[in-house]
């Protein structure tokens, strides 16, 4: 009896140790791991405790590293710095890879604590992140990019075919198989969420989306979506859930059905695709049928099929070696040049209204059936059969235009956090940021992640300065930190310095900007937006020497400017000590 009883504390008392073990191996976050089996959905404007504890061991590898550097720092007062890199197509994805090279070469790679991207700059996080040590082996990273081992074409069309059996297939599987295969040269299956367990020797990695349905009807606050290797949710309504549940199904709160994650193709489909926005497509409009006024709905759906049939030939075209399936390719591509001609341009300007939206079905019609004809003619084989089924699935998602569709977990989720854009809808529409934001501003601003100093490279196109005077517009509203800007910057728009230092107070992080062109590499506001047009967002793939050129344009940026990163590096630890003695 008593030896059942001595048995019966001990296993108490070794249940209390256990329980008390994993309570302080967890910190403060019970709530975090009660939430994987209990309640899917975390409401929390704080860190997760994935991330707090990768944030803690990647701030050992920063000290190590500002001591090399020779600035004083103490293990408690680690400056959180990140590196924020803008969209801008393969212009940012291969940016982003000249910068970050040069940042190791100078040892301030070590010194970022976190890695955010929009859009392109995510195609090449996602690349990079594919080595976990990356940070410290960027020359890999470089011979990758240039010498790219090429994707089959086979691998990619069996990766469609596959996610068009599924039930969220969209538009944005199409893109994401061409940026892997057709920019980045790789098809990378793994999922995300397998970097949750990863030592720190990278930084940590924030992906970055918006919701379609928020971003079209709802309050700015519900728009942003960002993705990291532990959580997957809403930035500004701190809803999250496990990254590997997103696109599995919910109801209420409750998960119904677990879903295989989604792999780093799809992701960067999703992450990365400006198409998707209705409004944005004024910009690709093939130049021979740029008539003033006339993209109403029926030039929509036109534009839209020959846009995605055109951009699916061009990006797959560097990725087939095989001749029989080029010259198939080809002849699809004149089918498509064919519909842009001189003649159906008078044609539809001579046109009246009603006139032009008979002529345009009529013409999606026939450029359909042409299609199919094409696909038809092919000889049986593997390249046959999934161009045809790849047809029959793609062409009805052109028609209803599907972006990016996931499950949503917060469906009939009833809670009054939960906004009206997200309560009823089962499907989210994630998409590019780019079209809010073209810098992952929202996911670094106030107290979750409490960012001292961002390093910001600009690779975006359209107005310089337009990704800050937005992000400083998004903080005011919703009221969150951010350093002064002053409007006078806005006269170097068409031809601005190299770097320009933000310097914030308080809470307000730093903001070190870094425009990719500019008065050290352009001699004139002409050459500069003669650069800006040669590197464009939208075109083919680039060449070599274009790729060595934004490569190299974007180390000398880095190179040029290491006083002043390493100046605010200081700066942003002393600031840490200080915010650190006022907390004691
Ligand atoms: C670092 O701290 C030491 C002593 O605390 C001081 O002598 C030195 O000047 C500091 N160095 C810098 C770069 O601030
Ligand atoms: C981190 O993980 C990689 C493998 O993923 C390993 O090669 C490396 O030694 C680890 N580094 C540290 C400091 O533990
Ligand atoms: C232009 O395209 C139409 C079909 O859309 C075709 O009938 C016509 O022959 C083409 N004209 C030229 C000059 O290629
Ligand atoms: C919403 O969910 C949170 C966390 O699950 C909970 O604390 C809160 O009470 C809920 N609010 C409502 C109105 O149900």
């Amino acid at each position: 009896m008593q030896r059942g009883q001595t048995g019966f504390t001990q296993a108490v008392i070794s249940l209390w140790l256990l329980i008390s073990g994993i309570r302080s191996q967890a910190a403060d976050n019970m709530e975090g791991n009660a939430a994987a089996s209990e309640r899917p959905i975390r409401q929390s404007h704080s860190l997760c405790a994935g991330e707090e504890e990768y944030v803690h061991k990647r701030k050992q590898i920063v000290l190590q590293s500002l001591s090399t550097l020779e600035i004083n720092c103490t293990a408690d007062s680690v400056p959180h710095i990140a590196l924020l890199a803008s969209g801008g197509g393969q212009r940012a994805a291969v940016g982003l890879v000249g910068s970050l090279y040069q940042m190791e070469k100078e040892g301030l790679l070590d010194t970022v604590l976190y890695l955010g991207g929009v859009s392109g700059s995510t195609w090449s996080m996602a690349s990079l992140y594919s080595d976990p040590e990356f940070s410290t082996n960027m020359d890999a990273a470089m011979s990758r990019l240039l010498d790219p081992s090429s994707v089959d074409l086979e691998q990619a069309l069996v990766w469609l075919g596959e996610r068009a059996k599924e039930e969220h297939f969209s538009l944005s599987d199409i893109w994401g198989v061409l940026t892997s295969a057709g920019i980045m040269k790789q098809m990378d299956l793994r999922h995300l969420s397998d970097e949750a367990s990863r030592n720190a020797t990278n930084p940590y990695p924030v992906y970055n989306a918006i919701e379609k349905n928020c971003h079209l009807q709802g309050p700015i606050k519900d728009k942003w979506f960002e993705v990291s290797p532990h959580e997957a949710g809403f930035t500004d309504l701190g809803l999250f859930i496990e990254t590997s549940l997103l696109g599995s199904k919910f109801q209420n709160g409750e998960l119904l059905e677990k879903k295989q994650e989604m792999d780093m193709v799809k992701l960067q489909g999703i992450l990365g695709c400006a198409l998707a926005d209705e409004e944005a497509m004024k910009d690709f409009i093939p130049f021979r049928l740029n008539v003033p006024g006339y993209v109403d709905g029926a030039a929509k759906e036109y534009l839209r099929l020959w846009n995605i049939l055109d951009k699916l030939i061009t990006l797959t075209r560097p990725t087939v070696k095989d001749t029989v399936a080029l010259t198939y390719l080809d002849e699809l591509k004149e089918i498509l040049e064919d519909r842009v001609n001189q003649s159906n341009s008078e044609l539809l300007e001579s046109a009246r209204t009603e006139e032009r939206k008979i002529l345009l079905n009529q013409w999606s019609q026939e450029m359909l059936a042409a299609v199919d004809t094409w696909s038809q003619s092919l000889e049986d084989g593997a390249f046959k059969t999934h161009v045809s089924f790849l047809m029959r699935q793609v062409i009805p998602l052109m028609v209803k235009w599907k972006w990016g569709t996931t499950g949503n977990f917060l469906y009939q989720y009833q809670n009054s956090s939960v906004p009206d854009c997200l309560y009823s809808e089962e499907r989210l529409q994630l998409m590019d940021a780019g079209l809010l934001i073209n810098v992952p501003y929202p996911s670094f601003l106030g107290d979750k992640r409490d960012i001292d100093l961002i390093i910001a490279p600009e690779y975006s196109a359209g107005n310089m300065f337009e990704t800050l005077t937005l992000a400083r517009d998004y903080a005011a509203e919703v009221k969150k930190p951010f350093p002064e800007i002053n409007d006078t910057i806005l006269e170097d728009r068409d031809w601005p310095k190299d770097c320009y230092v933000f310097e914030g107070n308080e809470k307000e992080p730093t903001i070190i900007y870094m425009p990719l062109f500019n008065r050290q590499n352009c001699k004139g506001a002409e050459e500069f937006k003669a650069k800006m047009e040669e590197f464009s967002t939208f075109q083919r793939p680039f060449s070599q020497e274009k790729i060595e050129f934004v490569l190299e344009t974007a180390k000398a940026n880095v190179k040029n400017n290491k006083e002043t990163l390493l100046r605010e590096i200081n700066k942003a630890a002393l600031r840490r000590q200080n915010k650190r003695q006022e907390w004691l």
